[in-house]
């Protein structure tokens, strides 16, 4: 499919954090253990198809959470039970390229991808919790370049493996008997640093080709890994300035790279509460905010910025002296910085940083009229292509999206009113990858 005719839409994605991204979320839902359902994230995937929303994006670290719902299960459990009860929005689930090896990464992503008709994405982390290396047989976490070298060899691998299979290879003809066209099939002969991967993926090319391949660190080593090879990414950007740096670095280094830019998406997060008026959406702010205090977002902070949940004080302004000794280890330098830069020009104290985006995304507060105005000047002032949605509480805050937010972004002419393919890459205006890689990793 071309896509050079098209004009530039918006994308909508939707984050599938448990309960909501807001601290007070599983208090006012109607079932706080809903994240261990399948009905629940069912009723999540029905909700982001009626918005016609790109894909929902399944995150994944490993860990739990003592104080409130956390990511428990597998990602790729909720999204193939979504992907049996939908039939049309993209489906994103994270794998570790530092804990997860790359055939496996491959294989459960394909299998999703062929199953769901060509919806699916591998969303590439270096995932950075030292607690994650000790589940994974290692004492420490490999440092920062270290994780990325290792990322990149990943992906080569995984997207060598998902290019195995030509189109055509899957013959299965019964008259003649012919089930397979060996000679479209191409192993993989890779013998690297991290990773020695002989033979060709056992799962077929799916309808979009291969599964989409979406990058999530904003690091210059994750911003080169998202410009060589990804064809989506998710940043974190608090200010139009900052996100127009960040899209023209990535999309200048992409062309750098011999690619389209429009073949690389740009998403930063971004955390809105909405109301029917401002004062309704303050409102609903304030009242989850009363629900649940900020203290339990403290560890999940300290561990963003690379310190000691000891280290933050709610009423105190971040301790500025222990970050610069902090240095880089055990912290997602794309998140920290965009949380420190906003806490440094807006001089917040800890509490007042969490009220205003409680996990590292650009939080606005207003109408969908509201909101839509800002998307609109991000996307038209190419900051965005779209958005990664962080949703204050599921199910109602993605309601609230899908029939407020959404509409006024239909009606500007900026997002889709109907979708107009069936795989996750039509969705993202993306083309569909050849198989010049086959067999070389
Ligand atoms: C929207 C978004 C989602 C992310 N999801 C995850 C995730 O699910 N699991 C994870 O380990 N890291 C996730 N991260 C990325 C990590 O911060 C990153 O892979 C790693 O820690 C290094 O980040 P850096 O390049 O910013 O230093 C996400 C980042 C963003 C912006």
């Amino acid at each position: 499919m071309t896509t050079a005719a098209r004009p530039r839409r918006l994308h909508l994605n939707v984050n599938v954090n448990s309960s909501g991204r807001h601290p007070a979320s599983w208090r006012v839902q109607p079932d706080p253990l809903g994240f261990l359902d399948l009905g629940y994230f069912e009723e999540i995937g029905r909700l982001a198809e009626r918005g016609r929303l790109d894909a929902v994006f399944f995150s994944d670290g490993f860990d739990h959470s003592e104080t409130r719902p956390w990511q428990a299960l597998d990602p790729f459990v909720p999204l193939t039970a979504v992907a049996r009860v939908t039939e049309h929005v993209g489906l994103v689930a994270t794998q570790s390229s530092s804990f997860q090896h790359p055939y496996n990464i491959a294989r459960s992503t394909a299998s999703l991808d062929l199953v769901s008709g060509g919806r699916a994405a591998w969303n590439v982390v270096a995932t950075r919790a030292p607690e994650a290396a000790r589940l994974f047989g290692l004492d420490d976490l490999p440092d920062h370049d270290e994780r990325y070298a290792r990322a990149e060899e990943a992906v080569r691998v995984v997207l060598a493996l998902w290019e195995s299979w030509e189109p055509g290879a899957l013959v299965a003809d019964q008259a003649s008997g012919t089930f397979t066209d060996p000679a479209r099939i191409h192993p993989v002969a890779h013998d690297g640093t991290h990773f020695r991967v002989h033979g060709p993926l056992n799962v077929p090319r799916s309808p979009q080709g291969r599964p989409v391949l979406l990058q999530a660190g904003g690091s210059p080593q994750g911003t080169a890994l998202a410009a060589r090879y990804a064809d989506a990414v998710f940043s974190v950007s608090h200010t139009l300035p900052a996100a127009q740096g960040f899209y023209r670095t990535v999309k200048s280094a992409a062309a750098g790279h011999g690619r389209s830019p429009d073949q690389v998406v740009v998403l930063p997060g971004l955390f809105p509460v909405l109301g029917g008026t401002e004062a309704e959406a303050r409102e609903r702010k304030a009242w989850l905010d009363g629900v649940a205090g900020f203290e339990g977002e403290l560890e999940s902070l300290s561990g963003t910025l690379g310190l000691e949940p000891g280290d933050l004080h709610l009423d105190r302004p971040l301790p500025w002296d222990l970050l610069e000794r902090a240095g880089g280890r055990g912290r997602s330098l794309g998140f920290a910085a965009a949380i420190l830069d906003l806490a440094s020009r807006e001089d917040l104290t800890v509490r007042q940083l969490l009220e205003r985006n409680p996990n590292g995304h650009r939080s606005l507060v207003g109408t969908p009229e509201q909101v839509a105005d800002d998307v609109e000047a991000w996307f038209t002032g190419r900051g965005a292509d779209g958005f990664n949605l962080n949703v204050d509480a599921f199910p109602d805050g993605l309601t609230a999206i899908v029939d407020g937010l959404v509409p006024e972004l239909q009606r500007r002419g900026l997002f889709r009113t109907e979708y107009e393919g069936t795989t996750l890459r039509s969705h993202l205006g993306l083309e569909e990858p050849g198989h010049e890689r086959a067999g070389v990793a």
